[in-house]
């Protein structure tokens, strides 16, 4: 099991950031998290909630089984829980062996989390194992620039700053490689760049992948 126990620093850092971006999160990705997450079912399995940007998003009551390892951001996302009525069921282990029933979820979400996690593959087969059949993941990450373009160098470039900063953040990932390769029985998935197209994080993808 992947505990981690968050940088002092750097941990409380990321959790003030993440939850002083969620409004601008809320802005640029709102509208598409509301269509992809579609009916809500009662309990959602989401990993690295962070400090809960998702939540508004989910039907108050819903129980939320959080695979959230950094203790850092455990207080924001207690607080956004209170706020938007969501009963936090909390696991405090990596995505890479979560300690979820196997077949047991109808929804998994992923927001900006296959970017961080150490292992992609085992996380992404995680999420099989726990999803029912025809059970869905939804998932929305920023992922690697095409290589050869001036932004991939940029993201290159910067990569082991960014991946101290922000605790384990990539840049350079081919998520969709990941996802297209862990046998799910259908998958959508949508290329976009964010507002900033000139930031090292702005190329996307996002879409559900069906058990
Ligand atoms: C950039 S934040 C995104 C938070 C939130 N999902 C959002 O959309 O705002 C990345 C999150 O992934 C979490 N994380 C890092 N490694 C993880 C792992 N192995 N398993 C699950 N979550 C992880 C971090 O603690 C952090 O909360």
């Amino acid at each position: 099991m992947t505990v981690h126990r968050g940088h002092p620093i750097r941990g409380r850092l990321n959790a003030w950031f993440l939850a002083f971006a969620e409004d601008a999160m809320h802005q640029e990705y709102g509208d598409r998290k509301v269509s992809m997450f579609g009916p809500v079912p009662d309990t959602v399995v989401e990993l690295g909630p962070g400090s809960g940007a998702n939540f508004r998003y989910y039907p108050r009551g819903t129980r939320v089984i959080a695979v959230e390892p950094n203790p850092m951001m455990h207080g924001r996302m207690n607080a956004q829980a209170r706020r938007h009525g969501i009963r936090i069921d909390l696991r405090h282990a990596g995505a890479e062996g979560m300690e979820v029933e196997t077949a047991s979820a109808d929804l998994v979400v992923s927001t900006l989390v296959l970017c961080s996690v150490r292992e992609p593959q085992r996380v992404v087969a995680e999420v099989r194992r726990v999803l029912k059949p025809g059970g869905r993941f939804v998932f929305l990450e920023h992922v690697a620039a095409p290589a050869g373009t001036r932004l991939r160098r940029v993201q290159d470039r910067i990569h082991r700053p960014w991946h101290w900063l922000g605790e384990g953040c990539n840049l350079t990932r081919d998520t969709a490689a990941t996802l297209e390769n862990a046998g799910f029985s259908s998958l959508e998935l949508e290329r976009f760049d964010s507002g900033m197209t000139w930031a090292p994080y702005s190329p996307h993808i996002a879409g559900v992948a069906v058990r």
